[in-house]
């Protein structure tokens, strides 16, 4: 088999088992199900940090020296850590989080009043959406990602699921007993902080016991990383502490001068500081373009890291002190200085170096990467315009509201899309179930996003009907986004690869093909009947024209890739391609 740029990792391994040791070696089957990354070499070898001309040095030395008994093929196994994570947090975010939020903001738009929604509603789907959604997102992926960034194996792994059901349990009774008006459930307030809190500092022991025990060199997105345990640490102590207070004066709302800051402290501290982590350490391989700028993201870290508890203490008590109500206007400067540093520092609008334009693989999540970095700077535009406006008033309320969805979902939600959609491919080492799919959430999330960011403000502007109406409407595009998005992963994470036994170390037979369907090589279709190739190029694929190309990119891409990249439907295409085969099976 021909080892080029383009080479598919599982493709490699398994027409020559004996390059696995090779792929071990450089640490480049950590990830990608029992066959293997399904990823080319080009690009894996960048993301990974290994030299790609010194790794198909050796990956050919291998293939020359052969298979054979004295060669061990080790099996690879699919670490499926992150899982219920996800599916959990997809589940929570479409039932109480978006769904509820959807009808809440119609609600809100029929009346008219911001203050029509009995408020602790209101913190249950904050509290499902920020620890639901995100945090399970963020808690699936780390136990997944982190172990594998710092080259070791996860600790007290069987601890995971432990922490998985307590997460999940404690966050669905909270949603659930908080605004609800039955004295008799309300012990279960405090059962479900109890819960919460022992399924984080499992969490926190789990990530911080591997990163400690990693041999790998520190590296400067390390220090993102810890900084989010110790504010997820604290927002959970804030939490519990919240629960109580509530439990104990018989409330239902938490005070909004501390549900508020507090929300910000979880959503700056532990959760931007844990996307910033993982964005430093794969950004550029994912973009294609240059490393990081450390000085500016070191920057940014040190300023987020002093504001942040600065920004909670100065909103809670600005209400009672001048000093302090003037701080919380001022504090929004550094944070927004810093969130424009931290793009600037990610390098993440800026051209891409090149290296990886002639590699084949989807990039459909790479817009998503980049729009949630545009909602970054809208939220940092959106927090240095608040200290102008009078605290308090309507408007300030409405910028507030809009602050807090171009963060939550226009930065934070569309990052997980974009990088659930790379990564879990990745993990199993398939393609996405369906990149139309991917894209029309985009376009459905970026539409609702903006349509309530916009609207949210220009009800706060001038209170106008019409922006209302158009605020109404904005969760349900996110909701159809979200279901569209949540459909597409499950489908993917549920994809059973089956294991196929390692080949012989030769060159796998060419199969005469009698009929192709979407795993068929290009490269095999026109090979074997010359005549599909005016076919390819009746439906569009131009490309086919450049023999390098069929000979290159064709021996890599199925019929299903090539058809997903360009728009092209699979069937009618699989169609043409067999009636020209059986027309030439026929002619002889
Ligand atoms: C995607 C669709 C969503 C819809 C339709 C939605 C709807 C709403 C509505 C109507 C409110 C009350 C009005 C306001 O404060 O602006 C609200 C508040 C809130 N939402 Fe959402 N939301 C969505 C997504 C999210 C996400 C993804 C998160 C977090 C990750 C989130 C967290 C919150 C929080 C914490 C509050 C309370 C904020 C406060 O009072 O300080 N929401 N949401």
């Amino acid at each position: 088999m021909e080892i080029n740029r383009n080479t598919i990792i599982k493709d490699l391994i398994e027409s020559h088992p004996e390059t696995l040791a090779v792929f071990k070696k450089y640490n480049l089957v950590i990830a990608g199900g029992v066959r293997g990354p399904n990823e080319p070499i080009a690009f894996f070898a960048k993301a990974h940090e290994v030299d790609y001309d010194t790794l198909v040095k050796e990956l050919k030395e291998a293939v020359e020296k052969g298979g054979g008994e004295h060669v061990v093929i080790p099996r690879l196994e699919e670490d499926k850590v992150y899982g219920k994570f996800v599916k959990t947090a997809i589940v929570l975010t479409l039932t109480v989080g978006v769904t509820f939020g959807a009808l809440v903001l119609s609600y809100i738009a029929i009346k008219l009043d911001f203050d029509s929604v009995y408020y602790a509603l209101i913190q249950a789907h904050g509290h499902a959406q920020i620890y639901g959604w995100v945090g399970l997102c963020i808690m699936g992926f780390a136990l997944y990602i982190v172990p594998r960034v710092k080259n070791t194996e996860l600790r007290h792994r069987g601890f995971a699921n432990v922490c998985y059901l307590f997460a999940a349990a404690g966050i669905t009774l909270r949603t659930v007993v908080q605004p609800l008006p039955y004295s008799s459930l309300r012990f279960l307030l405090p059962v479900s902080a109890i819960l919460e809190c022992i399924a984080i500092l499992l969490f926190i022991l789990i990530v911080l016991r591997t990163i400690l025990a990693s041999k790998e060199k520190i590296g400067i997105y390390d220090k993102f990383f810890k900084a989010g345990i110790i504010w997820f640490f604290i927002s959970t102590c804030m939490n519990m502490g919240m629960v109580c207070y509530l439990y104990r004066h018989g409330l239902y709302e938490i005070p909004r001068r501390f549900f508020s800051p507090y929300v910000h402290l979880y959503l700056f501290g532990f959760v931007l500081m844990f996307i910033f982590a993982v964005n430093i350490r794969t950004v550029y391989a994912f973009l294609d373009i240059k490393p990081v700028r450390e000085k500016a993201v070191n920057l940014t870290f040190w300023i987020m890291n002093i504001c942040i508890p600065i920004y909670f203490a100065s909103h809670f008590f600005a209400d009672e002190n001048v000093v302090a109500y003037r701080l919380s206007q001022a504090i929004a400067f550094p944070i927004g200085f810093a969130l424009l540093t931290f793009v600037f520092g990610l390098r993440v609008f800026e051209r891409s170096t090149k290296e990886l334009d002639d590699v084949v693989m989807d990039r459909s999540y790479a817009k998503t990467i980049r729009t949630a970095y545009l909602w970054l700077i809208v939220t940092a535009g959106i927090l240095v315009v608040m200290p102008f406006l009078e605290d308090g008033s309507e408007i300030q309320q409405r910028f507030h509201g809009s602050l807090n969805h171009a963060l939550t979902v226009g930065f934070i939600t569309m990052m997980i899309i974009g990088y659930a959609s790379k990564m879990i491919p990745t993990f199993k080492g398939i393609n996405m179930h369906s990149i139309r799919l991917s894209n029309i959430t985009f376009i459905l999330l970026n539409t609702g996003c903006f349509l309530r960011v916009f609207s949210q403000i220009m009800v706060g502007v001038n209170g106008k009907t019409i922006f209302y109406v158009t605020m109404g409407t904005s969760g349900w595009f996110e909701l159809a986004a979200l279901s569209l998005f949540g459909y597409n992963l499950w489908k993917t994470m549920n994809f059973v690869q089956e294991t196929k036994p390692p080949a012989a170390s030769q060159a796998p037979a060419t199969v005469k093909l009698t009929e192709v369907n979407k795993d068929t090589k290009v490269f095999d279709v026109v090979d074997q009947y010359p005549d599909t190739l005016q076919i390819f190029l009746d439906f569009g694929f131009s490309q086919m024209a450049n023999p390098v190309m069929r000979n290159t990119m064709g021996r890599v891409a199925t019929l299903d890739m090539a058809t997903k990249m360009h728009n092209v439907d699979l069937d009618t295409f699989l169609k043409a391609l067999n009636g020209k085969i059986v027309e030439k099976k026929g002619a002889v």
